[in-house]
């Protein structure tokens, strides 16, 4: 199993799900993790469970919403910590329903944590990323981002924005001889966070464990891999939509339960 010693990462959203597991996996694996959460208990309780089980992590506050407080969280964590030499971009929020009736605070919203907090933590710490000998840069998007998400537009549509800005960055990185630096996204269908309760899952796409999600993660990093898609059956969504008349594609998602899987979502705030 690969070790990710010498690697100080910064993940955000990490005091629940998969970024919580993230943070406790990457300490066992000899990673210095900075757990950050929008409040500072959340992330204090993942660090306290991380030193008894002997590893290394510190509890700070990031509301990646928050845009004009990033750069200043990246220049505390300069003076307290130093640089890092690897950013999951974790942090994410949902807000299903039929479009109209969601209030547009909340779509936009969506915009903000999912796609602009995640290019504004990666603009504050893309130079440590560049200066670190090996570096990493995590996007978690979705597999929504493959296909249009009937109930949840503005989820998908934050996440294609997270596919089209990862992927750019990581060409990016080798036109200009930044190899080491590896960017990597990822794309998992339905994990049991809570994130998306009440969800009807797509044929062939059982509710993923959140254990598995972090580990395929950490493996996809470990392998320097440019996409993390799970499960692997999600990976021929592109091809299917590449080659199937846009009606029959139409028909495969609603009767595979595609189209039709966020109508019954009630997500964590609704019980
Ligand atoms: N669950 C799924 O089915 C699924 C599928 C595909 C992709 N994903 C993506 O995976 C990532 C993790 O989700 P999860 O399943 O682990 O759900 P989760 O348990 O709800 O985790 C989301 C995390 O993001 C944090 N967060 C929300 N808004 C934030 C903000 N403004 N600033 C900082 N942190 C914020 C949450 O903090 P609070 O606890 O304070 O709200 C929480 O810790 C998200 O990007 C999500 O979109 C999830």
């Amino acid at each position: 199993m690969t070790r990710f010693d010498n690697h100080r990462v910064v993940i955000t959203g990490a005091g629940a799900g998969i970024g919580r597991l993230m943070a406790e996996k990457l300490a066992a694996r000899g990673a210095e993790v900075i757990v950050t959460a929008r409040r500072i208990a959340a992330a204090r309780e993942v660090v306290e469970c991380i030193r008894n089980a002997g590893g290394n992590a510190h509890a700070y506050t990031l509301d990646v919403s928050k845009i004009a407080t990033i750069a200043r969280f990246r220049d505390k964590l300069h003076e307290e910590r130093g640089p890092i030499s690897m950013l999951i971009n974790n942090a994410g929020v949902v807000f299903g329903g039929e479009f109209e009736q969601v209030d547009l605070q909340r779509h936009l919203d969506t915009f903000k944590v999912n796609s602009e907090g995640l290019m504004a933590c990666t603009h504050a710490f893309m130079d440590d990323l560049i200066a670190a000998p090996r570096a990493h840069l995590v996007n978690i998007a979705s597999a929504s981002a493959f296909i249009g998400l009937p109930y949840g537009s503005t989820y998908a549509a934050s996440k294609w924005a997270v596919v089209g800005f990862s992927e750019s960055l990581r060409l990016e990185m080798l036109e200009r001889g930044l190899k080491q630096v590896k960017v990597t996204t990822v794309c998992p269908s339905y994990i049991a966070t809570g994130m998306f309760k009440g969800v009807k899952t797509p044929l062939f796409s059982p509710m993923l464990t959140p254990n598995r999600v972090a580990d395929s993660i950490l493996n996809g990093v470990a392998k320097g891999e440019a996409f993390v898609i799970e499960p692997p059956m999600a990976r021929s969504v592109e091809l299917l939509k590449g080659v199937l008349p846009r009606k029959l594609w139409d028909q495969v998602a609603r009767r595979t339960g595609v189209s039709t899987s966020m109508y019954s979502w009630k997500g964590k705030d609704k019980g």
